[in-house]
């Protein structure tokens, strides 16, 4: 090929591509969707990439980008585009009011897609009919009386593990151990979560469970193939070497799920016929299946498929969202040592410097140790951003948001918003008194969403944090070494540390 023809290919090609270039400006700028869309500010974007090369890189530079950069730079609303999909991240609570308590703007979004093998039309996911029939069939396992009975798992699961930190803090001379607390807590949520939603112990506290390996690979697995979008491609996924672990771990975790609906179809059966003491050996304690299971009447309402993919999702929603806060809330206290003094003195006025079980008659009690929770809920939500779709035309206070955009409801960024929370990164408790609390805007705080799509398990989870986290602060201190770095917050589908939660833990001495 001469040197001319090759200039004659060069600058047919740059001709075609200013042309394709000129023909998307014309369209971004005609179009009606665009136009709507343009309105809203954010930053400027490309034709096939949008603005995804400015979110890529770590998980922590996607969430600094999102909650921080771009909300600090475009306000309480703006627009960017991830390849040609547009998203449109909102932390304004006015409009957040809007999304939130609309019965319209229900639907998720795309992100959650990546869930669908493992959790399928369950409660998180589903939508439209579907969802407004198991949102009222679920409600009642919510109930306060139900909540009460399982107080007893809540405090079993807790002084195992103070067992086990414990024993780790006496193997050494002083009784001072540095240790990533993350795994320890992930694990006990989970054994709480297995025996309240399956009426089923795994033990993953103690024992080596299988189960407890695949939950926090299959989490990985999820992140990994969200940072490779050429993973994207069901084809290409389903041939790469972590498509094929992927699959390898939903048949453990299904199978696990299958497995105990089985048996306990069988045993519920029996119990309804003897109404008696069910197969572990616990009165009057209804796991989430059972009612699944009465409700299925034998398959004519709820087909097992559908039992797992509920029972499969209070799994997954109910044990990552409580370790990731378990996780913030003690390294909160170790980098704010005043805040933990006044919870621990707190604890030590109601149980009186005992070890006994933590009781509902306590919970009331236990109002400083609340004031920490939601503080760290608001510092480091579990659920940093969640999505929802627009099935049709929207006005969002003056923007008309078109059909087929995302929302993206940034809770971390409304939750550090200067002119609703003074020095945001400052963690002060004392913003939940009720008089500091008064007259805030209801959507300025929503770590369990809001509205009709809200967390159908807060009640259950604020009950199970307090139990556990107070038996913890009763027992041990939490410091954080003075020559280590501050922990990093990164989106990994709930919000955890990127190196794990390093503290150094000891025995109180009064115990
Ligand atoms: C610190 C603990 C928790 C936090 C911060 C939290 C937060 C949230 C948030 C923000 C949502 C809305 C997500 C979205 O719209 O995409 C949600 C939904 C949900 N949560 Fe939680 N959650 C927690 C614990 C739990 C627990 C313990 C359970 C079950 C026992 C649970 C079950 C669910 C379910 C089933 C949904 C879907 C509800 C629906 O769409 O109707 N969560 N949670």
């Amino acid at each position: 090929m001469s040197l001319y023809s090759v200039y004659v290919a060069f600058c047919f090609v740059a001709l075609l591509l200013v042309l394709a270039y000129t023909g998307w400006l014309i369209y971004i700028h005609t179009s009606p969707f665009h136009v709507a869309v343009n309105r809203i500010p954010g930053p400027k974007y490309f034709p096939i990439v949008g603005n995804a090369l400015e979110i890529a890189g770590g998980l922590d530079h996607l969430l600094h980008t999102f909650q921080i950069k771009w909300a600090q730079k475009y306000g309480g609303i703006y627009r960017i585009f991830i390849g040609t999909r547009c998203f449109i991240p909102i932390s304004s609570p006015e409009l957040m009011e809007v999304i939130l308590s609309s019965q319209k703007t229900i639907d998720k979004g795309t992100s959650y897609s990546e869930l669908i093998p493992w959790l399928g039309q369950g409660l998180l996911i589903s939508s439209g009919d579907l969802w407004r029939s198991r949102r009222k069939l679920l409600t009642p396992a919510f109930h306060f009386s139900i909540l009460n009975t399982f107080v007893e798992v809540f405090n079993e699961q807790s002084r195992v593990l103070c067992g086990i930190i414990g024993d780790i803090c006496q193997s050494f001379a002083d009784g001072k151990s540095e240790m990533d607390v993350y795994p320890f807590l992930a694990k006990c949520s989970l054994d709480v979560i297995c025996e309240v939603a399956m009426g089923t112990k795994i033990n993953a506290q103690t024992d080596d469970s299988d189960y407890y390996k695949a939950v926090c690979r299959m989490g990985q697995v999820m992140i990994t193939k969200f940072q490779k979008p050429w993973l994207e491609n069901q084809r290409i996924f389903s041939l790469s070497a972590l498509g094929k672990e992927h699959d390898q771990l939903l048949k453990t975790l299904h199978g696990f799920t299958e497995d105990i609906i089985r048996k306990r179809r069988k045993s519920f059966i029996y119990v309804s016929n003897n109404n008696e003491k069910n197969e572990s050996g616990i009165k009057n304690r209804l796991p989430l299946l059972d009612l699944l299971l009465q409700a299925s009447d034998d398959g004519k309402f709820l087909s097992d498929l559908d039992i797992r993919n509920e029972i499969d999702t209070f799994m997954f929603e109910g044990h990552d969202t409580v370790s990731s806060l378990m996780g913030w809330f003690l390294y909160c206290m170790a980098i704010n040592p005043d805040c933990q003094e006044n919870a621990w003195t707190e604890l030590s006025g109601v149980f009186d410097n005992s070890e006994r079980d933590c009781t509902q008659e306590d919970i009331p009690n236990l109002k400083y140790l609340e004031c920490c929770i939601k503080e760290t809920l608001r510092m480091y939500p579990s659920v940093p951003a969640f999505e929802r779709t627009v099935q049709e035309d929207v006005q969002i206070g003056k923007y008309l948001i078109p059909a087929g955009c995302t929302l993206g409801c940034l809770t971390l960024a409304t939750h550090r918003n200067p002119e609703v929370f003074p020095d945001p990164l400052v963690f002060n408790p004392e913003r939940f008194f009720a008089d500091e609390a008064n007259g805030r805007h209801p959507y300025a705080y929503f770590p369990f969403s809001a509205g009709p799509r809200n967390c159908i398990g807060q009640r259950f989870a604020l009950l199970e944090l307090k139990i556990i986290l107070s038996s913890l602060i009763r027992r041990f201190k939490f410091e954080f070494s003075s020559d280590a770095e501050l922990l990093i917050p990164s989106h990994q589908i709930t919000l955890k540390s990127l190196t794990g939660i390093n503290l150094i833990v000891s025995r109180r001495c009064n115990q």
